[in-house]
């Protein structure tokens, strides 16, 4: 069997230009069925070199040295083992903010960015000060996003673990939003008393027993149980959720709630059971209803818009 190109058996041979490195290490990826394999070759290799996509295209003719073919190997590895690249390299962007993750928290997806997106839709004044509730707050990426746009705003983020609320506070301090976030360990919306809620933001975990017993690697290896497991029929978290959003929220305020594929019509009943007033479900870039919008009964307008 010939030498994998970033072997030191191989650099002895005849060194990889850099382009040449690209090449073999997405050839790799192919080879064991990762779907993104050139991207994630590219996004590998440039963060073992600190290269971004311009500096390796001017880079590409050049032959990395040892110490830079050591340092791609390990990373290439552990995409082999079939993890995903954002938690190799730490780090994932969501609404065009820069998230640290670790292992205590959900890996943010592009379709709940939908989430930010129905509040902003709903919301008329971005510039008057409302109080916003994450309630499973993960890496703290919805209560930033909406912080990084509502800019009188503050918030507090609800985990029910602690090392995600540690991370979720290290992205607020991280990206300048420490003075208008807090962070509170707690089950749900029970360790919130008193607070005027404007706008409560939810992604619970949705995923059923099937789906559970069905996912990816990336996901199932990698994404915390805790934020994935909604019970059998995926909806223990909403049914737990729908009656304390009603009492956290103010008269007049808004929830956007994400849901997985399928279950925006069970959410629905769910939320208009407790007495909030569904204003839309909007949907994903792919067409998938993913997030229920609703406002507490009394006088929306005159709270937030
Ligand atoms: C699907 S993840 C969402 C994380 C983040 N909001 C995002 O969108 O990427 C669900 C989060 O809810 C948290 N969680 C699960 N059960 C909880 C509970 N009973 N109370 C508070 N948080 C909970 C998990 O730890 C996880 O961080």
């Amino acid at each position: 069997m010939p030498p994998s190109p970033t072997s030191p058996a191989a650099e002895a041979a005849a060194p990889p230009s850099i382009a040449a490195l690209l090449d073999a290490v997405a050839q790799r990826f192919r080879q064991a069925g990762i779907e993104a394999a050139a991207a994630d070759a590219r996004h590998l290799v440039g963060a073992a070199l600190s290269l971004d996509r311009a500096g390796l295209l001017s880079a590409r003719n050049r032959q990395p040295s040892a110490a830079e073919l050591a340092a791609i190997e390990p990373l290439v590895l552990r995409r082999l083992d079939r993890e995903p690249v954002s938690r190799i390299l730490g780090r994932r962007e969501f609404w065009s903010l820069d998230f640290h993750i670790d292992g205590s928290v959900l890996d943010p997806r592009p379709d709940t960015e939908t989430v930010v997106q129905g509040v902003l839709d709903h919301v008329v004044d971005r510039h008057a000060r409302y109080t916003v509730l994450d309630l499973g707050t993960g890496s703290g990426c919805l209560l930033l996003a909406l912080l990084s746009e509502l800019p009188a705003s503050e918030g507090i983020g609800v985990d029910i673990r602690h090392d995600a609320a540690v991370c979720a506070r290290h992205n607020a301090r991280r990206l300048g939003f420490a003075d208008r976030a807090r962070f509170i360990v707690g089950n749900w919306g029970s360790a919130v008393l008193g607070e005027n809620v404007h706008i409560m933001v939810t992604n619970p975990p949705y995923v059923s027993g099937h789906e559970l017993r069905t996912l990816m690697p990336e996901v199932a290896q990698h994404d915390p149980r805790v934020a994935l497991d909604g019970g059998e029929d995926g909806l223990d978290a909403y049914r737990a959720l729908a009656p304390q959003i009603v009492r956290v929220l103010r008269p007049g305020g808004l929830a956007a709630v994400e849901v997985g594929r399928g279950q925006a019509s069970a959410v629905v009943d769910l939320l208009a059971k407790c007495g909030l007033a569904i204003a839309e479900v909007k949907a994903d870039l792919a067409g998938v209803g993913r997030c229920v919008v609703a406002q507490n009964r009394v006088g929306m307008r005159s709270e937030t818009g």
